[in-house]
């Protein structure tokens, strides 16, 4: 057997265009332009990457981008005051604090003094309470874009084993609420598990999210399973030359194509997700903030 390939990418510019869609709604209607805030804190150049990306796509979306760019050694309370100052702007719907922050920030008292009903990234924790209640939550975007491909890919998840391989905050505790939400039997497991390979083989819904390069081999995986990497590894390349890299997931792709229903390749697959969610979860929060209708199928 030879795995579907999810198409990440492509499902990304789908959401992105019923965001679109959605905003010239909004704005054609009601007069509101939903509008996202950046935070950076220091110059880490994957981070600067990511908040060009995500300005970019903001704009492209026809929202409102507000950069907040401060330098490294900026103050933990500056930088609540800039968070303040946000949550009381009533042009800013949607804030993200990029990850992570320089080591003199407490980081949980920062995404903590973020509007809860403002959190595009859903880390504060009365959205980490909603979400573990089954309650109305905001829902980190990159467990709920895995979320939206597996429900694209398989329908109903109800009563399929599902096991999560990573317990972050960001992605795997979310991820396995998300899960029990849609009825799955959901099993964390992480770099103690014991036999991991043996409860990873007991998994329809396989997600990885350990950042371990090529950890989960083919034969961990239950054929026909369906499989997300979240992993975005940079490991060496020297078949493209000396000092040159490229990005890896937490899947052994080809042992895992062989063997899997369906995978998320790396990159391509959940990558391009995330930045779609976080624009759906901006309009979202614009939408909740105004008392009108969300966007169908693009929350939890
Ligand atoms: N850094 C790496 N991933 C993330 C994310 O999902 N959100 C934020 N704010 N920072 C990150």
């Amino acid at each position: 057997m030879t795995a579907d390939i999810i198409d990440g990418k492509a499902f990304a510019l789908t959401v992105r265009s019923r965001v679109a869609a959605h905003v010239a709604g909004l704005k054609a209607d009601h007069g509101i332009t939903p509008g996202l805030a950046v935070v950076l804190v220091g110059e880490d150049p994957a981070s600067q990457v990511y908040v060009r990306a995500k300005g970019k796509k903001t704009v492209e979306t026809g929202m409102n981008s507000f950069e907040h760019t401060l330098d490294a050694g900026t103050s933990e309370a500056d930088l609540l005051a800039l968070i303040d100052r946000l949550n009381g702007d009533p042009a800013v719907h949607g804030i993200l604090v990029q990850l992570p922050l320089p080591g003199h920030i407490d980081s949980a008292k920062v995404l903590n003094a973020i509007d809860p009903a403002k959190d595009a990234d859903g880390f504060h924790i009365t959205n980490v309470g909603l979400l573990a209640t089954g309650q109305k939550a905001m829902v980190p975007c990159t467990p709920l874009g895995c979320l939206m491909m597996l429900r694209d890919r398989l329908g109903s998840l109800s009563g399929l084993n599902a096991v999560v391989v990573g317990r972050s905050n960001i992605v795997g505790k979310p991820m396995a609420q998300l899960l029990l939400k849609e009825h799955c039997t959901v099993t964390i497991a992480h770099s103690r598990t014991r036999d991991l390979a043996g409860v990873c083989r007991g998994a329809d819904i396989l997600v990885a999210a350990v950042g371990r390069p090529g950890m989960v081999k083919g034969d961990w995986i239950k054929p026909g399973a369906t499989v997300i990497d979240v992993g975005i590894n940079r490991v060496p390349a020297p078949e493209k030359g000396a000092g040159k890299h490229r990005i890896v997931g937490d899947v052994e792709f080809a042992s895992a194509l062989e063997v899997a229903g369906a995978i998320t390749p790396v990159p391509g697959g959940v990558g391009p997700m995330t930045i779609a969610i976080l624009l759906a979860n901006t309009v979202t929060a614009c939408c909740r903030a105004n008392g009108l209708p969300e966007p169908d199928g693009l929350t939890a």
